[in-house]
């Protein structure tokens, strides 16, 4: 197989840490491996399969030596301005931030779901929100089988999809500590809030979802709606889908046909108290879905759980199939 060079773009940061972790365990065939940050942590040192590399500085001219595929988790002004010098060096850069995830020329992808668009990229291809991800798999394959006419999320999002900051504002305001990250503790509260006011309404976060799903899913004229909270949980999102389809369902259909989608485990056994769980969930790569059940106040109605973990499949384990995906394309 042919060995590739990869960077790591934010490798200190919480997603970027996350992709080492993943891309240790799923042995990418890597030539030269290189990691980058601000200049805050050039200088140190990670440790990538028993080897130790130094943390470059990002830099107009990192991109000078070869790289074919490079991983890009260090916030949205950064992907703005390094992702397009990046893939004028001809590398392919896989981004995590929200910057060209809506950007017509840019394939949005979740490779159990769209694997297709990746090969219209010109340089980049987006990650999607984490949120957005976990939903894509069982919206996939009740969309295939049933035709999706309406999407309403509610999400209880972890405090690691803020970063390390969001991450300690749980850990300080547990103490009765300030927060610094959001406006309010997020210890003992759920913050109907996450990233910016709209002037709909809406937060970013929820309007990326509703953007995001139409997008993956190819249908424009989906119906979606979202709200969107951050809870005082360390690691794992959890939605409540409710979703309206075009055509009548079986419900232990709708179970058997999440359950036989790539990468998606159905947990729904209320005689044994089995719903995903974000503690259960923490560490694996699987999306969850559980409390499968019709949403009697419709004719085509079904509401369930899903749970997966926001920093591997939510992040970075999807941002490393794409990176899979791209690796198959060039043998
Ligand atoms: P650094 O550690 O040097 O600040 P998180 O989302 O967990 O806070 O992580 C953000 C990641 O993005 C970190 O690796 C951080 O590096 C990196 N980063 C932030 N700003 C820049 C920048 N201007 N150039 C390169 N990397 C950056």
């Amino acid at each position: 197989m042919k060995k590739i060079n990869l960077a790591v773009v934010g490798a200190t940061g919480m997603v970027g840490r996350t992709f080492l972790k993943v891309l240790e365990e799923r042995n990418l065939p890597i030539e030269n491996f290189y990691v980058m940050a601000s200049a805050r942590s050039a200088g140190s040192t990670i440790t990538f399969m028993g080897k130790d590399y130094v943390v470059e500085e990002l830099t107009e001219n990192s991109f000078d030596k070869p790289i074919d595929i490079a991983l890009f988790s260090a916030g949205g002004s950064t992907s703005a301005k390094f992702a397009p010098i990046a893939a004028a060096h001809g590398v392919t850069v896989v981004d995590n931030s929200a910057q060209w995830r809506m950007d017509p020329n840019v394939p949005l992808v979740v490779p159990e779901v769209n694997p297709e668009d990746i090969d219209w990229n010109k340089g980049i291809i987006a990650n999607p929100n984490c949120s957005t991800i976990q939903a894509m798999l069982p919206l996939k394959a009740l969309d295939d089988k049933y035709k999706i006419k309406r999407v309403v999320y509610s999400t209880y999002q972890a405090v690691s999809g803020g970063g390390m900051g969001g991450w300690m504002d749980l850990e300080n305001t547990m103490k009765g500590e300030a927060p610094s990250k959001w406006p309010h503790p997020i210890y003992n509260n759920c913050l109907p809030h996450i990233d910016v006011f709209m002037e709909n309404g809406y937060t970013k976060e929820e309007m990326k979802m509703i953007e995001e799903t139409r997008k993956i899913l190819h249908n424009d004229n989906l119906k979606v709606t979202a709200t969107t909270v951050r809870v005082p949980v360390f690691n794992c999102h959890s939605e409540s889908i409710n979703v309206e389809f075009e055509n009548a369902f079986d419900i232990e259909d709708a179970k058997a046909t999440m359950a036989a989608f790539p990468n998606l485990v159905l947990q729904d056994d209320a005689a044994t108290n089995a719903y995903p769980i974000a503690t259960d969930c923490t560490g694996k790569d699987e999306v969850y879905v559980g409390r499968v059940r019709r949403d009697e106040s419709l004719d085509n109605g079904l509401n369930f759980w899903c749970v997966a973990d926001n920093i591997r499949k939510g992040a970075a384990t999807n941002a490393v199939q794409i990176a899979e995906l791209l690796i198959k394309k060039m043998q």
